[in-house]
């Protein structure tokens, strides 16, 4: 394969896994919707410490768009990508499919009861989209047949539904979660900050800062408290606020009052039409 070189249908790419995988060698998958920064490229790195054979997907998915806009307006450099990808990990196999090979009709998603994962922070304010990630996936893993894929940890609520959903359906693939990339200030690394102005990234860091603040002063304040505090420094920032949650990491159960538990905080917020999460263990 030349660097520029990727495959854009599922049996070229089982043929190529075929053809270097044996008893001990094992495949490492990333999916990915593209525009690629060092986020993905960490868990790049993690999957092919970890496996002989990379697999990287670059696939933005229609199914997990519930606004139109934010799919057209998705960012896609797809070219960049597959150099990026080559330049990292040469031998890597990169798939970039279309629509009608990974939604074909060979593959049967049985659906999935989240059991209200769902319908919380993500769910609430973008109705659909854990059931178009679900199906992605699960017609991904089914195609690829990786032995271990990796979500990053930006994607919290994400990263718990693929979990659940693997361990509901029997899937047999190992998922690794790998910590959020953040840039000097700490914004976290996400596609969406391509369509954002330097002065919107510097806007963007009450995001950072203020989880950050939170998990200093967990153990001194009320959730309550902490909730007002922050409110207040988004309503004095450019970026709405859409939603501030704690909740247990290990289920999602929100969590109103602090006693000693694990909490992760979630965030969602806009800086000017693009919508940004963010994520941190609080304690
Ligand atoms: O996290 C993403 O980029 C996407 O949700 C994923 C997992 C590649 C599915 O389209």
């Amino acid at each position: 394969m030349d660097q520029l070189s990727y495959y854009t249908s599922f049996k070229s790419l089982k043929d190529a896994i075929q053809s270097q995988r044996n008893a001990v060698e094992r495949v490492g998958f990333v999916p990915t919707m593209g525009a690629l920064h060092q986020g993905h490229i960490s868990l790049m790195e993690e999957a092919h410490k970890d496996h002989a054979i990379l697999v990287v997907s670059i696939f933005v998915n229609p199914t997990q768009f519930n606004n139109p806009i934010d799919l057209e307006k998705y960012p896609r450099t797809l070219d960049e990508d597959v150099l990026l990808i080559k330049n990292r990990f040469p031998n890597a196999l990169i798939i970039s499919p279309d629509f009608e090979e990974v939604y074909g009709e060979d593959i049967h998603f049985p659906g999935i009861d989240l059991n209200g994962l769902d319908q919380i922070m993500e769910g609430e304010f973008r109705p659909g989209h854990f059931q178009g990630v679900c199906h992605v996936v699960y017609n991904l893993f089914q195609l690829i047949q990786p032995d271990a894929a990796y979500f990053g940890e930006k994607d919290f609520q994400q990263v718990a539904i693929i979990k659940y959903m693997v361990e509901q359906l029997h899937l047999p693939v190992h998922v690794k979660v790998c910590p959020t990339k953040r840039n000097e200030q700490g914004l976290a690394l996400s596609s969406r900050n391509l369509r954002l102005s330097d002065q919107q990234k510097e806007d963007a860091l009450v995001i950072y800062r203020s989880l950050h603040w939170m998990q200093s002063e967990i153990h001194h304040l009320s959730i309550q408290a902490l909730k007002e505090k922050v409110v207040q420094d988004f309503a004095s920032s450019s970026l709405t606020l859409e939603y501030l949650v704690f909740v247990d990491p290990h289920n999602l159960a929100v969590i109103e009052t602090y006693s000693g538990q694990s909490v992760t905080c979630c965030i969602a917020a806009y800086c000017g039409e693009v919508r940004l999460i963010d994520n941190l263990s609080l304690c």
